[in-house]
């Protein structure tokens, strides 16, 4: 760990853009090593902090999606190309990726749970390490734009896109992402879970013959140092920001225990 852990670095903003309604992304250059599945938090001086997935890292290139939902993000949404950005981390323990060679995975996001998923398969496309990626996502309408992402996916691999609700006429699938998972293959084979509430999807991958040790589901806690310093995110026992966010299940299903 760096001598002053807390202290971002500043980046460069090189794209800003809208995907869809209150959906944004921010495109930034600078050194950073980093694995899927770990979180940075962004800082912006004046106004505060927020932990974003990367959602995107090639070379000295990151990006970060973010719905303009609070007083940062809004603020990150006016920012401009060329613009400094402090950054500091990646955070987190990152995904097994060594664990995911010459298996099938199976990624399993909902709205911005897509975010990390998209680092995976970035990275998994350059490591050739799993055999097979079969993606099941699950979206509101309003964020189809999101999608675009998924075409490019859909091009080496099979995906199932669903939204949860959907206005009269539309003909896509309606459903969670626990409805699709029909068919899915037990052996040799590994589910990340990217939504808000896991549980639900992780139990139905267990009732499909799943074992737990193949199942990594996201926590969600408020992080604030992001380096199992300031308690904010310590739950039974675990610190979301240094254990997680992305858990085994086994590990996970005891976080969650009343
Ligand atoms: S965010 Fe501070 S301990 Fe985890």
């Amino acid at each position: 760990m760096k001598d002053r852990p807390l202290m971002p670095e500043q980046y460069r903003v090189t794209a800003l853009s809208e995907l869809a309604l209150e959906t944004h992304s921010m495109k930034v250059s600078g050194k950073m090593n980093s694995l899927p599945g770990q979180f940075v938090i962004v800082s912006l001086s004046g106004v505060g902090e927020c932990p974003l997935y990367i959602a995107s890292h090639k070379g000295s290139n990151l990006e970060f999606v973010y719905r303009t939902d609070c007083s940062i993000t809004k603020a990150m949404s006016r920012l401009s190309k060329g613009d400094r950005i402090g950054i500091r981390g990646p955070y987190g323990k990152g995904l097994p990726v060594k664990e995911m060679n010459r298996k099938d995975i199976y990624l399993i996001g909902q709205d911005m749970g897509i975010a990390p998923l998209k680092h995976l398969v970035e990275h998994l496309k350059k490591a050739k390490v799993a055999r097979t990626i079969s993606i099941y996502a699950s979206f509101m309408k309003k964020d189809y734009v999101i999608a675009s992402w998924i075409k490019e996916w859909e091009k080496d691999n099979p995906v199932i896109l669903s939204v949860r609700s959907a206005d009269d006429g539309y003909l896509g699938r309606v459903g969670k992402p626990e409805d699709m998972l029909e068919g899915i293959r037990k052996d040799n084979s590994l589910a990340i879970v990217s939504v808000r509430e896991a549980s639900a999807i992780a139990e139905t991958l267990l009732s499909l013959g799943l074992k737990e040790k193949q199942i990594y589901a996201a926590a969600h806690r408020t992080i604030v140092c992001g380096i199992g310093k300031c308690g904010h995110c310590l739950h039974n026992g675990r610190y979301i920001c240094k254990d997680g966010p992305f858990m085994r299940y086994d590990i996970y299903k005891e976080l969650i225990r009343r």
